[in-house]
């Protein structure tokens, strides 16, 4: 799975555009009303904090700390540090194809105390990463890769017998490519919005042949074969994912959370609408966690 095309490069240099402050308020992670509902389905608690449910069933589960991880496609590294932080992991590798967010997790983690224990590389993971793991863990990064099948039994692979394989990640449309009814329930909720708070959100705009070479242009590793995901985890590890939502968070998140502050009305409103969708079984972002046998 060659990860030095051109396709590659241009990824790389559109992430090198995009490294933000983890204080931002950018979208639906910005937002603890939103990743508290989050965590709750992955782990049972509505605690805030961006991909800390998942930290917190994968210390449940494992029972112990863990010894050496790797994170592909970990950009800024904030939920790699986050693991040697609580102490649920000991050491992390990373791998990027930004420079500058490699750069960027180096530079937290030194800041934060754990610089010793956090590396970050550029390249192919799935040809120069040969080492041997207790967690391989992929976070909102595993859409991004070209070849799934691939990509999971690289993961499966690498891991020590015992070791563990968390998958927090975006299983929608590919290339964000909103489907109709998509498009309709969160604009219903825009104008409800905009009806009760006297706003004037932009729209949400239906994909077309133009809307997808862009996204393709913009960032060709983007949610190639996100559609496909579910079905591969199934195949190789035999394994279920469990829907957490991120519908409309994930659709609106970039629209409502810069508009409003937290506790608005609302956040709740776009929160509420995220959890009737998972309801109905309409949902985005999934989570699975497996243990390779001993
Ligand atoms: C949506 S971001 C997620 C970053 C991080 N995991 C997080 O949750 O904040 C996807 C990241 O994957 C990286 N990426 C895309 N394709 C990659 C590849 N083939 N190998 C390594 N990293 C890749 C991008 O540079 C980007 O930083």
């Amino acid at each position: 799975m060659a990860t030095d095309t051109a396709e590659a490069v241009t990824a790389g240099q559109f992430w090198d555009r995009h490294v933000r402050s983890p204080d931002d308020r950018v979208n639906w992670w910005s937002s603890d009303a939103c990743t508290a509902a989050y965590n709750e389905q992955v782990c049972g608690e509505a605690v805030p904090g961006n991909s800390r449910g998942c930290r917190i069933a994968l210390a449940a589960a494992a029972g112990r700390p863990l010894g050496r991880g790797v994170s592909v496609g970990a950009g800024a590294g904030d939920k790699e540090r986050a693991l040697l932080l609580d102490g649920i992991v000991g050491e992390m590798r990373l791998w990027e194809l930004s420079e500058r967010r490699a750069a960027e997790a180096r530079a937290r983690a030194q800041a934060d105390g754990v610089g010793d224990r956090l590396e970050a590389r550029i390249g192919n993971a799935f040809v120069e990463e040969t080492g041997a793991f207790d967690l391989v863990t992929w976070d909102h990064s595993l859409h991004h890769m070209p070849d799934i099948d691939a990509a999971l039994a690289w993961s499966v692979a690498r891991l020590n017998p015992g070791g563990w394989l968390m998958i927090n990640d975006y299983f929608g449309p590919n290339r964000l490519q909103w489907r109709r009814d998509e498009v309709q329930l969160c604009n219903r909720l825009l104008d409800e919005i905009d009806r009760t708070h006297g706003t004037s959100l932009r729209r949400v705009r239906r994909s077309n042949i133009l809307t997808r070479l862009r996204m393709h242009h913009r960032d060709p590793s983007e949610a190639p074969h996100s559609e496909a995901i579910a079905a591969a985890i199934t195949r190789h590890l035999g394994a279920a994912v469990k829907p957490v939502g991120g519908l409309v968070m994930n659709i609106l998140g970039g629209i409502v959370v810069p508009a409003f502050p937290e506790n608005h009305p609302a956040i709740a409103a776009l929160v509420a609408a995220d959890r009737a969708a998972l309801a109905t079984g309409k949902w985005h972002f999934g989570f699975t966690l497996w243990q390779k046998p001993a």
